[in-house]
């Protein structure tokens, strides 16, 4: 098994959460998804059963100024991993994005809903999804949403962070979705490629809220005091526009037998658990 992007947040738990023998893992230093050569040379030399793409560019904001790096990575960078599996009959897992969505949607979104980004993020990660699916048969598109976890910058820590040093906090109220502990997205993912059953998954914890009723959750959770204030998306003003309504059914996973993920809530207590045991609170 290869993993690419093995440096961000979820790569190292997807290394966690995969306890074979061999496992090829590629930071962004050690393999550019983006070099079609480098892909290449690396898959061929390791032949893997199965890759996983984890690599992305997650700078939502940054999208919007930078297009080309996007598509560079966000598009090309799966394909060049498909073409790869393809030629050698390996699997892929690709990992998308709740903001393929227009988010105008009242109930949470199937997989086979229409698309419709809002974002470069989102057009560049959903031409990332089609050039996987129309390039390697063997394709898992797992999309998730609202990423935290030990080893990476989130809303999470953040607000821990915060939570350290101000009394008050002003968060957005008007993005409903499902925060996901990328722990349980990993475990969720080698649970899935145990069967060759390849499709689109939408995969996140239980529960909904917004952003600023999970601050109040974080916070709870933490025993932290600090005042809340709810505000606008358009009172944040950001380069990118944002899904409201970023709810993703788990509907594929549900029908092929697999128990849903934990609630966020209990999520977040394991989350905050383990930060405060790395003697980082
Ligand atoms: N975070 C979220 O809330 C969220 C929500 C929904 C879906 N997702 C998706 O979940 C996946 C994992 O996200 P994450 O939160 O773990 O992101 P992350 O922490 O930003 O990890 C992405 C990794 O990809 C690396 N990378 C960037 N460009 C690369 C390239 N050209 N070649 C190889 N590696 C490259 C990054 O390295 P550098 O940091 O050194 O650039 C980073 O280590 C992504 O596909 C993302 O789109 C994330």
């Amino acid at each position: 098994m290869l993993i690419a992007g093995a440096g961000g947040m979820l790569g190292q738990d997807l290394m966690t959460a995969f306890s074979r023998d061999e496992v090829f893992e590629y930071t962004k230093s050690q393999l550019d998804i983006t070099a079609i050569d480098a892909v290449q040379k690396v898959v061929h030399t390791d032949h893997p059963d199965l890759i996983i793409n984890a690599a992305a560019y997650t700078n939502v904001d940054g999208c919007e100024s930078d297009f080309d790096l996007a598509y560079r990575v966000n598009a090309l960078g799966p394909r060049n991993l498909a073409v790869a599996a393809n030629q050698i009959g390996a699997a892929i897992v690709h990992i998308s994005t709740d903001y393929v969505f227009p988010g105008n949607a009242t109930s949470p979104y199937l997989e086979h809903d229409a698309t419709g980004p809002l974002s470069v993020y989102g057009k560049s990660k959903l031409a990332g999804e089609q050039l996987i699916a129309s390039l390697c048969s063997r394709h898992y598109i797992v999309r998730t949403a609202w990423l935290y976890g030990l080893h990476g910058k989130n809303f999470v820590r953040t607000m821990l962070q915060i939570g350290q040093k101000e009394s008050t906090v002003r968060v957005v109220n008007d993005q409903l979705g499902s925060p996901t502990y990328t722990p349980d997205l990993a475990a969720g993912i080698a649970q899935l490629v145990r069967k060759p059953a390849y499709g689109i998954y939408h995969l996140t914890n239980q529960g909904t809220c917004t952003w600023y009723e999970f601050a109040k959750a974080i916070f709870e959770e933490a025993n932290l005091s600090v005042h809340v204030e709810p505000i606008t998306t358009a009172d944040l003003n950001r380069p990118a526009h944002r899904p409201a309504y970023s709810v993703l059914d788990n509907f594929m996973w549900r029908l092929e037998g697999f128990a849903p993920l934990r609630h966020y809530r209990d999520a977040l207590k394991s989350y905050i658990q383990d930060y405060n045991l790395g003697g980082t609170i």
